[in-house]
């Protein structure tokens, strides 16, 4: 009798990203990074932490700092990121990341950190604390990386130089020591890897400004984002023809962009959408697009905030689960450098 033999299925693939809690979550890195992991949250297998150790290397107010670790998982959660599916954590409660980053300070070269376009631009907004984490930090979040092995590593576009410099820091650390850290891609959404800020479209959207910087928070009221849409800066060009022209027409192609990543819609049904529309009758449509797509996500969002015994649980969970996979790596590094066994 023949039997049939089920091959087994092929381990998932797996995915790793975080976010610092130095600001609430903006649009911006809800469109770049957040939602994009939760799309995937099935086919991979993922981990995904609150970067607390890296929001320090600018000065925080410390109750702020472990409200929004907090608010930031439950947005994780609203976002549709299921804690039994996808291992959440803190990273500051998972040891390793702070070890393995040493160890990769130690294979991190002078001149490649200084090369670093977020080290650049942090030190010149923080002229009076250039500390030596916020030049280390790539080497962190290589480490943040590598102790998990991941396939691919889910960023917006201006993370992408930190990845690369992962690899330069694996391949360096392989090339000693044998294949010791798999080497990850940066996996960068296709839509919405750059959004701009509303009032200057040539700048990204940051967290850490102020409102008047036109920045969208998840959890910001709905009022609040009709108000910054309406508000948005277009282009000064005299055709008020909604058209992607990324180049000419950076507004009008960062609020296109904004609503393609929250409708689905591609640019040229955009286009063919608001044909004989000017700018006007475009920016609460977009305004509205957003609000409604926030909705259900603020509103999980607030529900999860009220049980403080259920995101303790998760975040637990998440570290246990996660110290275990991390610690398999630090102590293959620990061998590999010479130290001597516990
Ligand atoms: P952070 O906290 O600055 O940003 C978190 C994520 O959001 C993306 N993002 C954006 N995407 C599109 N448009 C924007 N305006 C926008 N603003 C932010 C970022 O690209 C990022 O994916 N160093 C990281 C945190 C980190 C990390 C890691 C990431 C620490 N360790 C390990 C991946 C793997 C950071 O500062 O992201």
């Amino acid at each position: 009798m023949s039997e049939m033999i089920q091959a087994a299925p092929a381990p998932k693939k797996r995915m790793l990203s975080g976010i610092k809690p130095s600001g609430d979550l903006t649009l911006g890195s809800y469109l770049g990074a957040v939602k994009n992991w939760a799309e995937r949250a099935d086919q991979f297998d993922c981990f995904y932490f609150m970067a607390d150790l890296h929001a320090i290397t600018v000065r925080q107010n410390p109750a702020d700092l472990r409200r929004r670790t907090l608010e930031q998982l439950a947005q994780y959660i609203a976002c549709g990121l299921d804690p039994e599916k996808n291992t959440l954590f803190i990273q500051s409660h998972v040891h390793q990341h702070a070890e393995l980053g040493w160890i990769l300070d130690c294979y991190s070269m002078f001149g490649e950190l200084s090369r670093m376009t977020q080290f650049k631009d942090k030190s010149a907004k923080n002229a009076d604390n250039i500390n030596a984490g916020l030049f280390t930090y790539p080497s962190l979040m290589a480490g943040d990386i590598l102790l998990y092995q991941p396939d691919l590593v889910p960023v917006g576009e201006d993370q992408k130089q930190h990845v690369e410099l992962t690899h330069v820091i694996a391949r360096r650390f392989n090339g000693i020591y044998g294949d010791v850290f798999k080497i990850p891609e940066p996996f960068i959404p296709k839509v919405g890897a750059r959004v701009m800020s509303l009032t200057n479209p040539l700048a990204k959207m940051s967290k850490s400004e102020n409102e008047d910087t036109g920045r969208v928070l998840l959890m910001d009221d709905p009022a609040v984002i009709m108000k910054q849409f309406k508000r948005a800066i277009t282009d000064s060009d005299t055709e008020n023809c909604v058209r992607y022209d990324k180049e000419n027409k950076p507004g009008v192609a960062n609020l296109m962009t904004i609503y393609s990543a929250v409708t689905g819609k591609t640019f040229e049904e955009i286009e063919n959408e608001f044909i004989g529309c000017g700018y006007g009758k475009f920016k609460p449509v977009v305004g509205e697009a957003v609000v409604e797509h926030l909705r259900p996500i603020r509103e999980e969002s607030m529900r999860l905030m009220k049980d403080k015994a259920y995101l303790e649980s998760v975040y637990r969970d998440g570290a246990q689960k996660a110290s275990y996979v991390a610690e398999k790596t630090l102590r293959k590094v620990y061998k590999k450098v010479g130290f001597v066994a516990r």
